[in-house]
């Protein structure tokens, strides 16, 4: 029996890729930056499967080249912001994601992004590498102390919940903003103080951002949300970049308005070069990598797999995205 065609949005590690080439007559795009438009438009024509990454736009332009055959889009990532949910619904494809086994990697990053910045390691590493290290200095690189420090988690899901795990082993106070936790449902036991946006604004000295991108979510911290944080504040970033608006926190990081931004995703991502969030020594920026450990991309590589395997069968995804 003809093994079904399928299309690899790019090199994903061997557990999962491995699994797909067994099962499927797949192509796989080799390059290292994702397909254009016109390679995806292309590449999908026929397949009765698609597995995407976050940086690959799927639409209704794309299923509709797909065709009919296209049974289910398998994305690479716990966020699905990349993917038109309603579109595939609308022409019966399910939609996977790789949710759970990347919370605690992507809570690491967060953390160590938290504790990057308010101890400046990066400016004290680059301090070192450019030679200017000449003795120790009563208020060299003084930084702000991570313990008793108040930390403010907007989204308390999965994720949220493992950062405030890790805030309260180093005697962090945490608070947290989630109109759509249920507080007695909550996965975490030690967080109690629940509280609105702007309280936790005001309140934080960490701001850490753990919600989907949603039309609610876009743009939720902009010029005013920023107004509201103390000028002490660090505001730490590892959901999706347009949730800042990014013009209003480079105004807020130059102008003095809040302290330090230290940011996994960013809004446009990549960040070309010579944008203006660069030429900042207040903004510590790493390439969407809180997810990237070897054993967590091993992981997201098999769900995604079989999320897509499942589909090609036309059984329920294990991990579906979009409700049947
Ligand atoms: C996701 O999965 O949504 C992350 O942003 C990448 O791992």
């Amino acid at each position: 029996m003809a093994k079904p065609k399928v299309f690899v949005t790019r090199v994903i590690p061997e557990g999962g890729l491995n699994l797909i080439l067994e099962a499927c007559d797949a192509v796989v795009w080799r390059e290292e930056v994702p397909p254009s438009r016109e390679a995806m438009v292309a590449k999908v024509q026929g397949v009765e499967g698609l597995l995407c990454l976050l940086t690959d736009k799927v639409d209704a332009e794309i299923m509709d080249a797909a065709g009919p055959s296209l049974k289910v889009i398998s994305n690479f990532a716990v966020g699905y912001d990349n993917i038109d949910v309603a579109a595939a619904m609308d022409r019966g494809i399910q939609v996977g994601n790789t949710p759970g086994v990347l919370t605690e990697t992507t809570a690491d990053m967060a953390f160590a992004l938290l504790m990057a910045a308010a101890r400046r390691i990066v400016e004290g590493a680059e301090y070192v590498k450019e030679g200017k290290w000449q003795t120790w200095g009563p208020t060299l690189l003084l930084g702000h102390d991570i313990h008793g420090a108040t930390l403010g988690i907007v989204g308390m899901g999965r994720i949220g919940a493992e950062v405030a795990r890790r805030a309260t082993g180093f005697n962090m106070q945490v608070i947290y903003f989630d109109p759509y936790c249920d507080p007695d449902k909550a996965p975490f036991v030690d967080v109690e103080l629940r509280c609105s946006l702007d309280e936790l604004l005001a309140e934080s000295d960490f701001v850490s951002l753990h919600v989907p991108l949603t039309s609610e979510t876009e743009h939720l911290i902009d010029a005013q949300a920023l107004d509201k944080m103390k000028h002490t504040a660090v505001l730490v970033n590892t959901s999706r970049g347009p949730v800042v608006d990014s013009d209003a926190l480079y105004d807020a990081l130059a102008g003095g308005q809040i302290a330090y931004a230290a940011l996994d995703v960013t809004d446009p991502e990549p960040l070309p070069h010579d944008h203006k969030l660069l030429s900042l020594d207040n903004c510590l920026i790493v390439p969407h990598i809180a997810s990237a450990s070897w054993a967590t991309r091993t992981k997201m590589a098999v769900m995604a797999a079989e999320n897509l395997l499942a589909g090609l069968r036309g059984e329920p995804l294990p991990n579906r995205a979009n409700p049947g």
